[in-house]
């Protein structure tokens, strides 16, 4: 028996192979359930005693240079096939996929974009505000509604302290920190408490606009914000301004773009009207000027406030406003850039 199984040690010693099925077939040989090492494990329960010590092991052995044997000639194939993938330097180069940017930046940098070709700059104001900021200074009465806990995000141990619930924030403090004439727009965050929905979450995008100077009328307002509509929405864009209210704006309006989908004539975008309603604006409450130092007499001037996501719906075409904050990557993949090497 220990010839026979230095004969097959010597046969696996020397096996050589870059065929899968022959390795296959050897492995069955020596390994498998009726191979030849199990036999030899068969008959070594009838070896004497004292020969089982030297016998063990050498089947040991065997059993062990087999199964290295095998997976060496099993991964020597694999790394070949590996190399073969590259062998022919002539095919062309895999496709390289660029991340792209998230939707949401991409709107956000074509707005300021527009903006600072006429001359605003940007900035920026805390997430977290208080209340004077956020709602005081703005000529929100006391017992406004938008104070309500159902709107805002406070602070449980100091209702003073809120998450901010619009840009306007941003007004005061850049009012408070600037002479006037001032000329800025200020993107960011906003959150809300509300539920979210394909229409609404509690966390968006922003973009306020703030004009001071002597002078500026609501003719300039309209002005700005038609030149915004076209650059945005294409040169056919029309607009229309309703009147509404914010308090710390008198008059105030929303704007409406005409529909770039169907071009006014009406379509599923603008629930058959039309209009797309795209933001709110108005003359800046003098209140509001005082509140920051500014002297309503001598200074006038107009904000608005649009929400990025909004502007990103309608541009893109998206109906539902939580897949701008899912990160599903077969939504965003379709922003994405390709590069060929
Ligand atoms: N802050 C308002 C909102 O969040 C938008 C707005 C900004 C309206 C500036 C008028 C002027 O709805």
């Amino acid at each position: 028996m220990l010839d026979k199984i230095k004969k097959i040690l010597h046969e696996v010693e020397n096996f050589r192979s870059t065929d899968i099925e022959e390795i296959e077939q050897f492995r069955i040989r020596m390994l498998g359930r009726k191979g030849v090492i199990g036999e030899f494990f068969s008959e070594f329960k009838a070896v004497p005693g004292e020969l089982k010590k030297e016998y063990g092991a050498w089947l040991n052995e065997l059993k062990e240079k087999a199964t290295d044997k095998i997976l060496a000639l099993r991964s020597a194939l694999e790394s070949k096939d590996n190399s073969q993938t590259v062998s022919d330097l002539s095919l062309p180069g895999e496709t390289v996929y660029l991340g792209s940017r998230h939707p949401i930046s991409v709107i956000q940098e074509e707005i300021i974009g527009i903006f600072s070709r006429i001359g605003y700059t940007v900035e920026v104001g805390p997430e977290i505000e208080d209340d004077w900021h956020n709602f005081s200074a703005l000529n929100f009465p006391v017992d406004h509604p938008a104070r309500d806990m159902q709107d805002t995000f406070f602070i449980k141990k100091n209702p003073d302290i809120m998450l901010r619930t619009h840009t306007s924030s941003v007004q005061i403090r850049v009012m408070q920190s600037h002479k006037p004439p001032i000329r800025s727009i200020f993107p960011g965050r906003v959150f809300r408490n509300e539920a979210i929905s394909a229409r609404s979450h509690c966390i968006f995008h922003q973009v306020e606009g703030l004009y001071i100077d002597k002078n500026v009328s609501f003719a300039d307002l309209k002005q700005t914000l038609l030149y915004f509509s076209k650059e945005m929405f294409g040169e056919d864009t029309q607009i229309r301004l309703r009147p509404s209210y914010f308090p710390f704006t008198e008059p105030s309006a929303e704007l409406d773009v005409s529909c770039n989908l169907c071009g006014g004539k009406g379509c599923n975008l603008c629930k058959y009207t039309g209009w797309l309603e795209i933001l709110g604006c108005g003359m800046v409450d003098p209140n509001v000027l005082e509140n920051c130092g500014i002297d309503s007499k001598e200074y006038t001037g107009f904000a608005f406030g649009m929400g990025i996501e909004r502007q990103a719906l309608l541009k893109y075409g998206v109906k539902d406003i939580r897949l701008f904050f899912e990160n599903d990557i077969r939504f965003l993949k379709q922003f994405r850039s390709v590069l060929s090497s």
